[in-house]
């Protein structure tokens, strides 16, 4: 079995792991980084695609901003659409003038993946990481089992940027970490399609059918979702239907038809929110998804996986060049106060948009706050800063 030694191994080729890899990088600190998917796999995978604006500043500073500034669409509001009406949140007039930016997080993984290959730094795709080993010692091991055969490598900190449900949550004493979990009636369908985006902002909609947002990618590709029963399959929703639904969830006395088109991928996604905490045990560090999950409907998850790096790579940094601890030590109590806005947040957006099919008490609360958004500056204000600017606060 071939046996590799490096200063940090990252597990997960997702925007956390790729830009934690990055950031080290451009320190001077080795790195390698583990994916167990495909390089075609991960960078297909459509995921969210709304960049805050002091992540989209983030990203510029690394280096890995140049296409997302070309190409992303930068927003300054969205709508908010119950009773068969939109009404428009002033996200830049409410907050300085500061907006967010629309960039699929594929395209944010394929600028990292680039930018990796180009000083060519190791990066390893089929690799899946099966056993962690010693994390209480001066130097923990990882098992890999990639295409070439079995690998161990040696490292000084292992980093956990693998995703829900990954290996290194699972390679933790158990009752070290507690895990909080909130599990939501619904999921999300959601499609993307070869079709124009009928209105320049995202708009999210509740109606009494159920929440629908319409979201986009580029001048040509429209990216909607709709709010569905858990049990729900693809199966149940040919292309027609989704269109109808979509068009009747979406309509208003005064708007055009929503555009429609080929669609190109679809996909169901359970409504969850887990926050996994501490994000450290002895040397291995959770960054990203692997940590938390927010419900989509904030916008943050990427957002997360983003700040946790930016916190995470200079503690990484002064304690393998300089032996100083201090901020390794802070590293899981930062994070976790951002974290826990973000759910906060997140569950705030998901409760007001989603209908409940019985509670008809939730209902009104929910209609009360979002005619409290809508009809009150502070309340607007309060949303337009966590939507466009929570990670970086
Ligand atoms: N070995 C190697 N790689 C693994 C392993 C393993 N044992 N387990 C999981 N992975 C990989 C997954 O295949 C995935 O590509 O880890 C990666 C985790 O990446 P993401 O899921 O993109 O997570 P993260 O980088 O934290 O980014 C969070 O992703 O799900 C969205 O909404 C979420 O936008 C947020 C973002
Ligand atoms: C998306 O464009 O994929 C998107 C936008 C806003 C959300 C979630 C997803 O809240």
């Amino acid at each position: 079995m071939e046996s590799v030694r490096t200063q940090v191994v990252i597990i997960g080729a997702g925007p956390a792991g790729l830009l934690l890899g990055h950031l080290l990088h451009r320190e001077g600190i080795d790195n390698i980084v583990l994916e167990r998917r495909s390089n075609e796999y991960v960078l297909q995978r459509v995921r969210a695609g709304v960049i805050e604006w002091g992540i989209a500043n983030f990203l510029e500073e690394a280096g890995v901003g140049q296409r997302m500034r070309a190409e992303g669409l930068v927003h300054h509001g969205i709508e908010m659409r119950f009773d068969g009406v939109s009404h428009r949140i002033a996200l830049s007039d409410l907050y300085d003038g500061r907006a967010i930016t629309v960039y699929g997080q594929q395209e944010v993984v394929k600028d990292l993946i680039n930018v990796r290959r180009s000083y060519d730094a190791p990066l390893h795709f089929d690799s899946e990481v099966t056993g962690i080993e010693g994390l209480n010692s001066a130097h923990p091991t990882v098992t890999v089992t990639a295409p070439e055969g079995e690998m161990t490598i040696s490292a000084d900190f292992v980093v956990g940027c693998d995703g829900s449900h990954g290996v290194s949550v699972e390679s933790v004493p158990r009752g070290y970490m507690r895990r909080f979990e909130r599990v939501y009636p619904f999921s999300w369908l959601g499609i993307l399609a070869e079709a124009p985006p009928a209105t320049e902002e995202l708009i999210y909609t509740r109606h009494s059918r159920g929440f629908a947002l319409y979201s986009m990618r580029s001048p040509t590709l429209s990216r909607l979702y709709l709010g569905v029963r858990p049990d729900e399959t693809l199966d149940a929703w040919p292309d027609e239907r989704i269109w109808e639904e979509l068009t009747v969830r979406m309509a208003t006395d005064h708007t055009a038809e929503i555009g429609q088109g080929p669609i190109i991928e679809r996909g169901i996604t359970p409504m969850r929110s887990i926050v996994v905490a501490p994000m450290r045990y002895g040397r291995l560090l959770l960054a990203g998804d692997a940590a938390h999950i927010v419900p989509p409907t904030g916008a943050k998850g990427m957002n997360l996986a983003v700040a946790d790096v930016r916190l995470l790579a200079p503690a990484l940094v002064a304690r393998i060049r300089g032996g100083d601890e201090s901020l390794l030590n802070s590293y899981s109590d930062d994070s976790l106060r951002r974290v826990w806005r973000a759910e906060e947040f997140s569950t705030y957006m998901t409760q007001m948009l989603h209908p409940h099919p019985t509670d008809d008490f939730e209902n009104g609360v929910q209609m009360a706050r979002l005619r409290q958004v809508v009809e009150s500056e502070p309340a607007a204000r309060a949303l337009a800063r966590n939507y466009v600017n929570l990670s970086s606060v």
